[in-house]
């Protein structure tokens, strides 16, 4: 039997208003920011094999079973987990299950809205028309001088915070799922249009050779930890968002196609993405490796180039803005919910109390690329000897925070929760059903197993292991 439990936050219209939602939330800078500067800094094609490999095995079942958590507790994550830990007999410490992700959720959006602050401040920059002919030098030095600015950058953190807050605070479901509604295919449809003027202004088939030539002789473990954090990142898996926005779908909704569509949307994105920034990065002789900077530097120079470039440039990256927004909805709505139902505060007071405290810890990262970038407050550990506070708080979350839920909700769900349990939320009534066992296998050992050898792998206990023998 299907739980009979509601939320009190209310539910999606729909399956399809769920599968936006949850489109939403994956798609983001996440999928146009990061995928391609990542995937230029782990050297292309074999780290994109083993994300595409990450979202298979790993990324999909977790999703199933974070969007069962959800829908099966109906709370906020950190209420879903005491319940369903009581109901299971396990112990009450599952709920801080729930705190990791809430605290995961405030480290991201922290940082997150200071690149979406990027993001806005360049749809005025591509409108005013500054990037039109420019060359490459030109755009990487304007926006050198924009995030030396930390004064600037702190206004438009400030604006992308105001604008989550403004959301989160007025529920869910009626304005987002509008807005998810026209923006995610309008986002589509420009990024293939995009590709289009790649194809014809850059070196398209060099691109698409970084992007899909395997060459594992450039893999580390280092970069394997990336891409399976990035797997979580993307499909916004780990925290609580998933979950919090499956205790919101309607019971006859069906949490495998939702999940499928969901996983493959977010990957066709971050394909297309990467296949109209890297032939740029080469017919332009930039550096892959670029870091952060990396889009912000290569597609102002197609508008620049293309007809009717500054209009499209705008576009583009009020689409990009409005991607990130429904991400960071996400990132912060499990704490809202919790606030209300354990405070029994109003949304709008919730709303504003975690923005006050995400806006300060942004100040790291807006910091991080400018007065504060000579600070490496771990300089003492060779591997993070010039990472940034920017740049760790990204490696913990992305790479630790992330895997480490997904890691505890799969064992939750496939080890500590009943099976009749799981093939009532999956709607299976045969014990032998293919589909159902192939999940079961994944949840319960493929991806906790991978996620702990990788883990293992780069804190360097497999190696220690291996020279005993
Ligand atoms: N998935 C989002 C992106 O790719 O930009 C980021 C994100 C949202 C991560 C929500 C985690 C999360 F819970």
């Amino acid at each position: 039997m299907t739980s009979s439990r509601s939320s009190i936050h209310g539910e999606w219209s729909s399956r399809l208003a769920f599968v936006l939602a949850a489109t939403g939330s994956a798609v983001g800078l996440g999928n146009i920011w990061k995928f391609p500067y990542i995937t230029g800094e782990n050297g292309g094609g074999a780290f994109v094999l083993v994300y595409l490999l990450c979202i298979a095995c790993i990324g999909i079942p977790i999703m199933m079973a974070e969007v069962m958590l959800g829908r099966r507790g109906r709370q906020s994550p950190i209420n879903t987990m005491r319940t369903l830990a009581s109901e299971m007999g396990q112990s009450r410490y599952w709920c801080y299950l729930g705190w990791l992700g809430m605290l995961a959720g405030f480290l991201i959006l922290s940082y997150y809205s200071v690149i979406a602050g990027w993001a806005l401040a360049y749809v005025f920059r591509t409108g005013s028309g500054v990037f039109v002919n420019v060359t490459a030098d030109g755009a990487a030095s304007i926006f050198g001088r924009f995030i030396a600015d930390p004064e600037k950058l702190l206004a438009w953190h400030t604006l992308f915070i105001v604008m989550t807050m403004f959301v989160v605070s007025r529920g869910v479901t009626q304005g987002l799922e509008k807005a998810v509604r026209l923006l995610m295919p309008a986002l589509f449809v420009l990024l293939i249009i995009l590709v289009g003027y790649a194809m014809n202004l850059g070196e398209f088939s060099q691109g698409i050779h970084f992007l899909f030539d395997f060459d594992f002789s450039r893999l580390t473990a280092d970069s394997v930890l990336t891409a399976m954090g990035h797997a979580f990142f993307t499909l916004s898996l780990g925290m609580g968002a998933i979950m919090i926005y499956g205790s919101y779908l309607p019971k006859d909704a069906s949490i495998a196609k939702t999940s499928i569509t969901v996983a493959l949307m977010d990957t066709v994105v971050a394909l297309l993405a990467g296949m109209a920034i890297f032939p740029l990065v080469f017919a332009n002789a930039l550096e892959p490796g670029a870091g952060p900077g990396l889009i912000f530097q290569t597609l102002p120079i197609v508008f620049g180039h293309m007809p009717a470039g500054t209009f499209f440039g705008t576009l583009f990256f009020i689409l990009l803005v409005f991607a990130a927004w429904t991400s960071a909805i996400s990132l912060i709505e499990p704490t809202v919910a919790w606030l209300v139902e354990n405070r029994g505060h109003s949304r709008i007071y919730a709303a504003t109390v975690a923005g006050i405290i995400t806006w300060l810890m942004g100040l790291l990262t807006v910091f991080s690329f400018n007065i504060g970038e000579d600070i490496k407050p771990l300089a003492f550990i060779a591997k993070f000897a010039d990472s940034t506070m920017f740049d760790l708080l990204d490696y913990l979350t992305s790479n630790i925070m992330l895997p480490l839920g997904g890691l505890l909700m799969a064992i939750f769900v496939g080890w500590l929760m009943k099976k009749e349990t799981s093939m009532a939320e999956l709607d299976i009534h045969d014990h032998l059903h293919v589909g159902y066992r192939v999940w079961l296998f994944l949840v319960k050992f493929i991806a906790p197993l991978a996620v702990i050898i990788v883990f293992l792998e780069v804190t360097g206990i497999i190696d220690a292991l291996a020279s005993l023998f």
